[in-house]
């Protein structure tokens, strides 16, 4: 037996695969179920009692180098095969996935490069805001009812400290700007704000707004009324028009909110704009004196404007999108109706 093993041994050691047809050969002869290795297993049987440990041992490692002789010549074979592929230039090219911007933005792009054609830069401040730049500078009172205008997600509520929440809105990078800068300060701020609202069709709790703000000697009401025209020409078209309704926010005074005329039926009605032929899009007003003073301006001397606008709802008008949670799905068949849109 044990003479056997050894000139099996030999034969496998000694055994050269040149083609994978001649190794499935060789695998057969030794490993197969009728092989020669398979067959001294059979006749395990027979070997002396005082023998069949030290053959045991033989015959187990005889089985694992004929394996390590296959797998070994496999891996040659694979890798030849591997380097070979590259070479084959008649194959058709892998297809290469296009990605695509996302809808908010696209649009975020344009509003800033909207807005950046008439002198304003674009600053942008923390998600994470304090108390006195989210509402007590903008001119909110301590338990003022406007602050439930805004359901707020608080990360921290400290009665020494100030609380400590996700902004509401990016009015709060209005109060860092104007904390920084000397007047004149004229810039836009997109970013991400959180709302503790119910999500449907129409509202989610994360959205993205863009805010504006003009501050200089004698800036007027007619200037916020001019350069938000421009802005609702140049975003849904020469023939849009706006109007002002008037409206209320804490820092702005007087404040307004401004519509357009529906994008999609031409003020004519429909869904959309719930056969008014209007659809709101922003809020806006003149900055409260308070909100200056509070952020170290001399209200005597200066006077601007701010406006606040959703990424969304101009999106959804600009693309005719009905379903606000489309924009956070993620579902490819959504977005991809947006490539090549820069
Ligand atoms: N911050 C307001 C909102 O989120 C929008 C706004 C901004 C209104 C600036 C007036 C001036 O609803």
């Amino acid at each position: 037996m044990k003479e056997l093993i050894a000139n099996i041994n030999k034969d496998i050691q000694s055994f050269v695969a040149k083609s994978s047809e001649e190794l499935e050969q060789f695998r057969i002869l030794f490993l197969g179920k009728k092989g020669k290795i398979q067959d001294l297993f059979a006749d395990f049987k027979n070997v002396a009692p005082e023998e069949r440990k030290e053959i045991g041992i033989l015959l187990n490692d005889l089985k694992n180098i004929a394996q390590q002789k296959i797998d070994s010549f496999k891996d040659s074979f694979q890798s030849v095969i591997e380097k070979k592929a590259p070479a084959d230039l008649s194959k058709p090219a892998d297809f290469i996935e296009l990605g695509a911007r996302h809808p908010l933005s696209v649009m975020r792009n344009e509003i800033i490069s909207i807005f950046s054609r008439i002198g304003f830069v674009v600053s942008e401040g923390p998600e994470i805001e304090d108390d006195w730049h989210n509402f007590s500078a903008l001119n909110f009172p301590p338990e003022h009812p406007a602050r439930d205008m805004q359901d707020t997600f608080f990360i921290e509520k400290s009665a020494e400290k100030g609380d400590i929440a996700l902004r509401t809105h990016t009015s709060s990078v209005q109060v860092r700007m104007m904390e920084n800068n000397k007047p004149p300060v004229r810039a836009i701020f997109p970013g991400r704000v959180f709302r503790n609202e119910a999500i449907s069709a129409r509202a989610h709790c994360i959205f993205h707004q863009v805010e504006g703000l003009y501050i200089d000697k004698n800036v007027s009401f007619a200037d916020l009324k001019q350069c938000l025209l421009y802005f609702a020409k140049e975003m849904f078209g020469e023939n849009t028009k706006i109007r002002l309704r008037p409206s209320y926010f804490p820092f702005t005074e007087p404040s307004a909110e401004m519509d357009i005329s529906c994008s999609i039926c031409g003020g004519e009605g429909c869904n959309i704009c719930k056969h008014t032929g209007w659809v709101e899009i922003l809020g806006c007003g003149m900055v409260d004196p308070n909100v200056l003073e509070n952020c170290g301006i001399d209200s005597k001397e200066y006077t601007g404007f701010a406006f606040g606008m959703g990424i969304e709802r101009i999106t959804m008008l600009r693309y005719g999108i009905k379903d606000l949670r489309l924009f956070f799905e993620n579902d490819v068949r959504f977005l991809k109706q947006f490539e090549g849109a820069l």
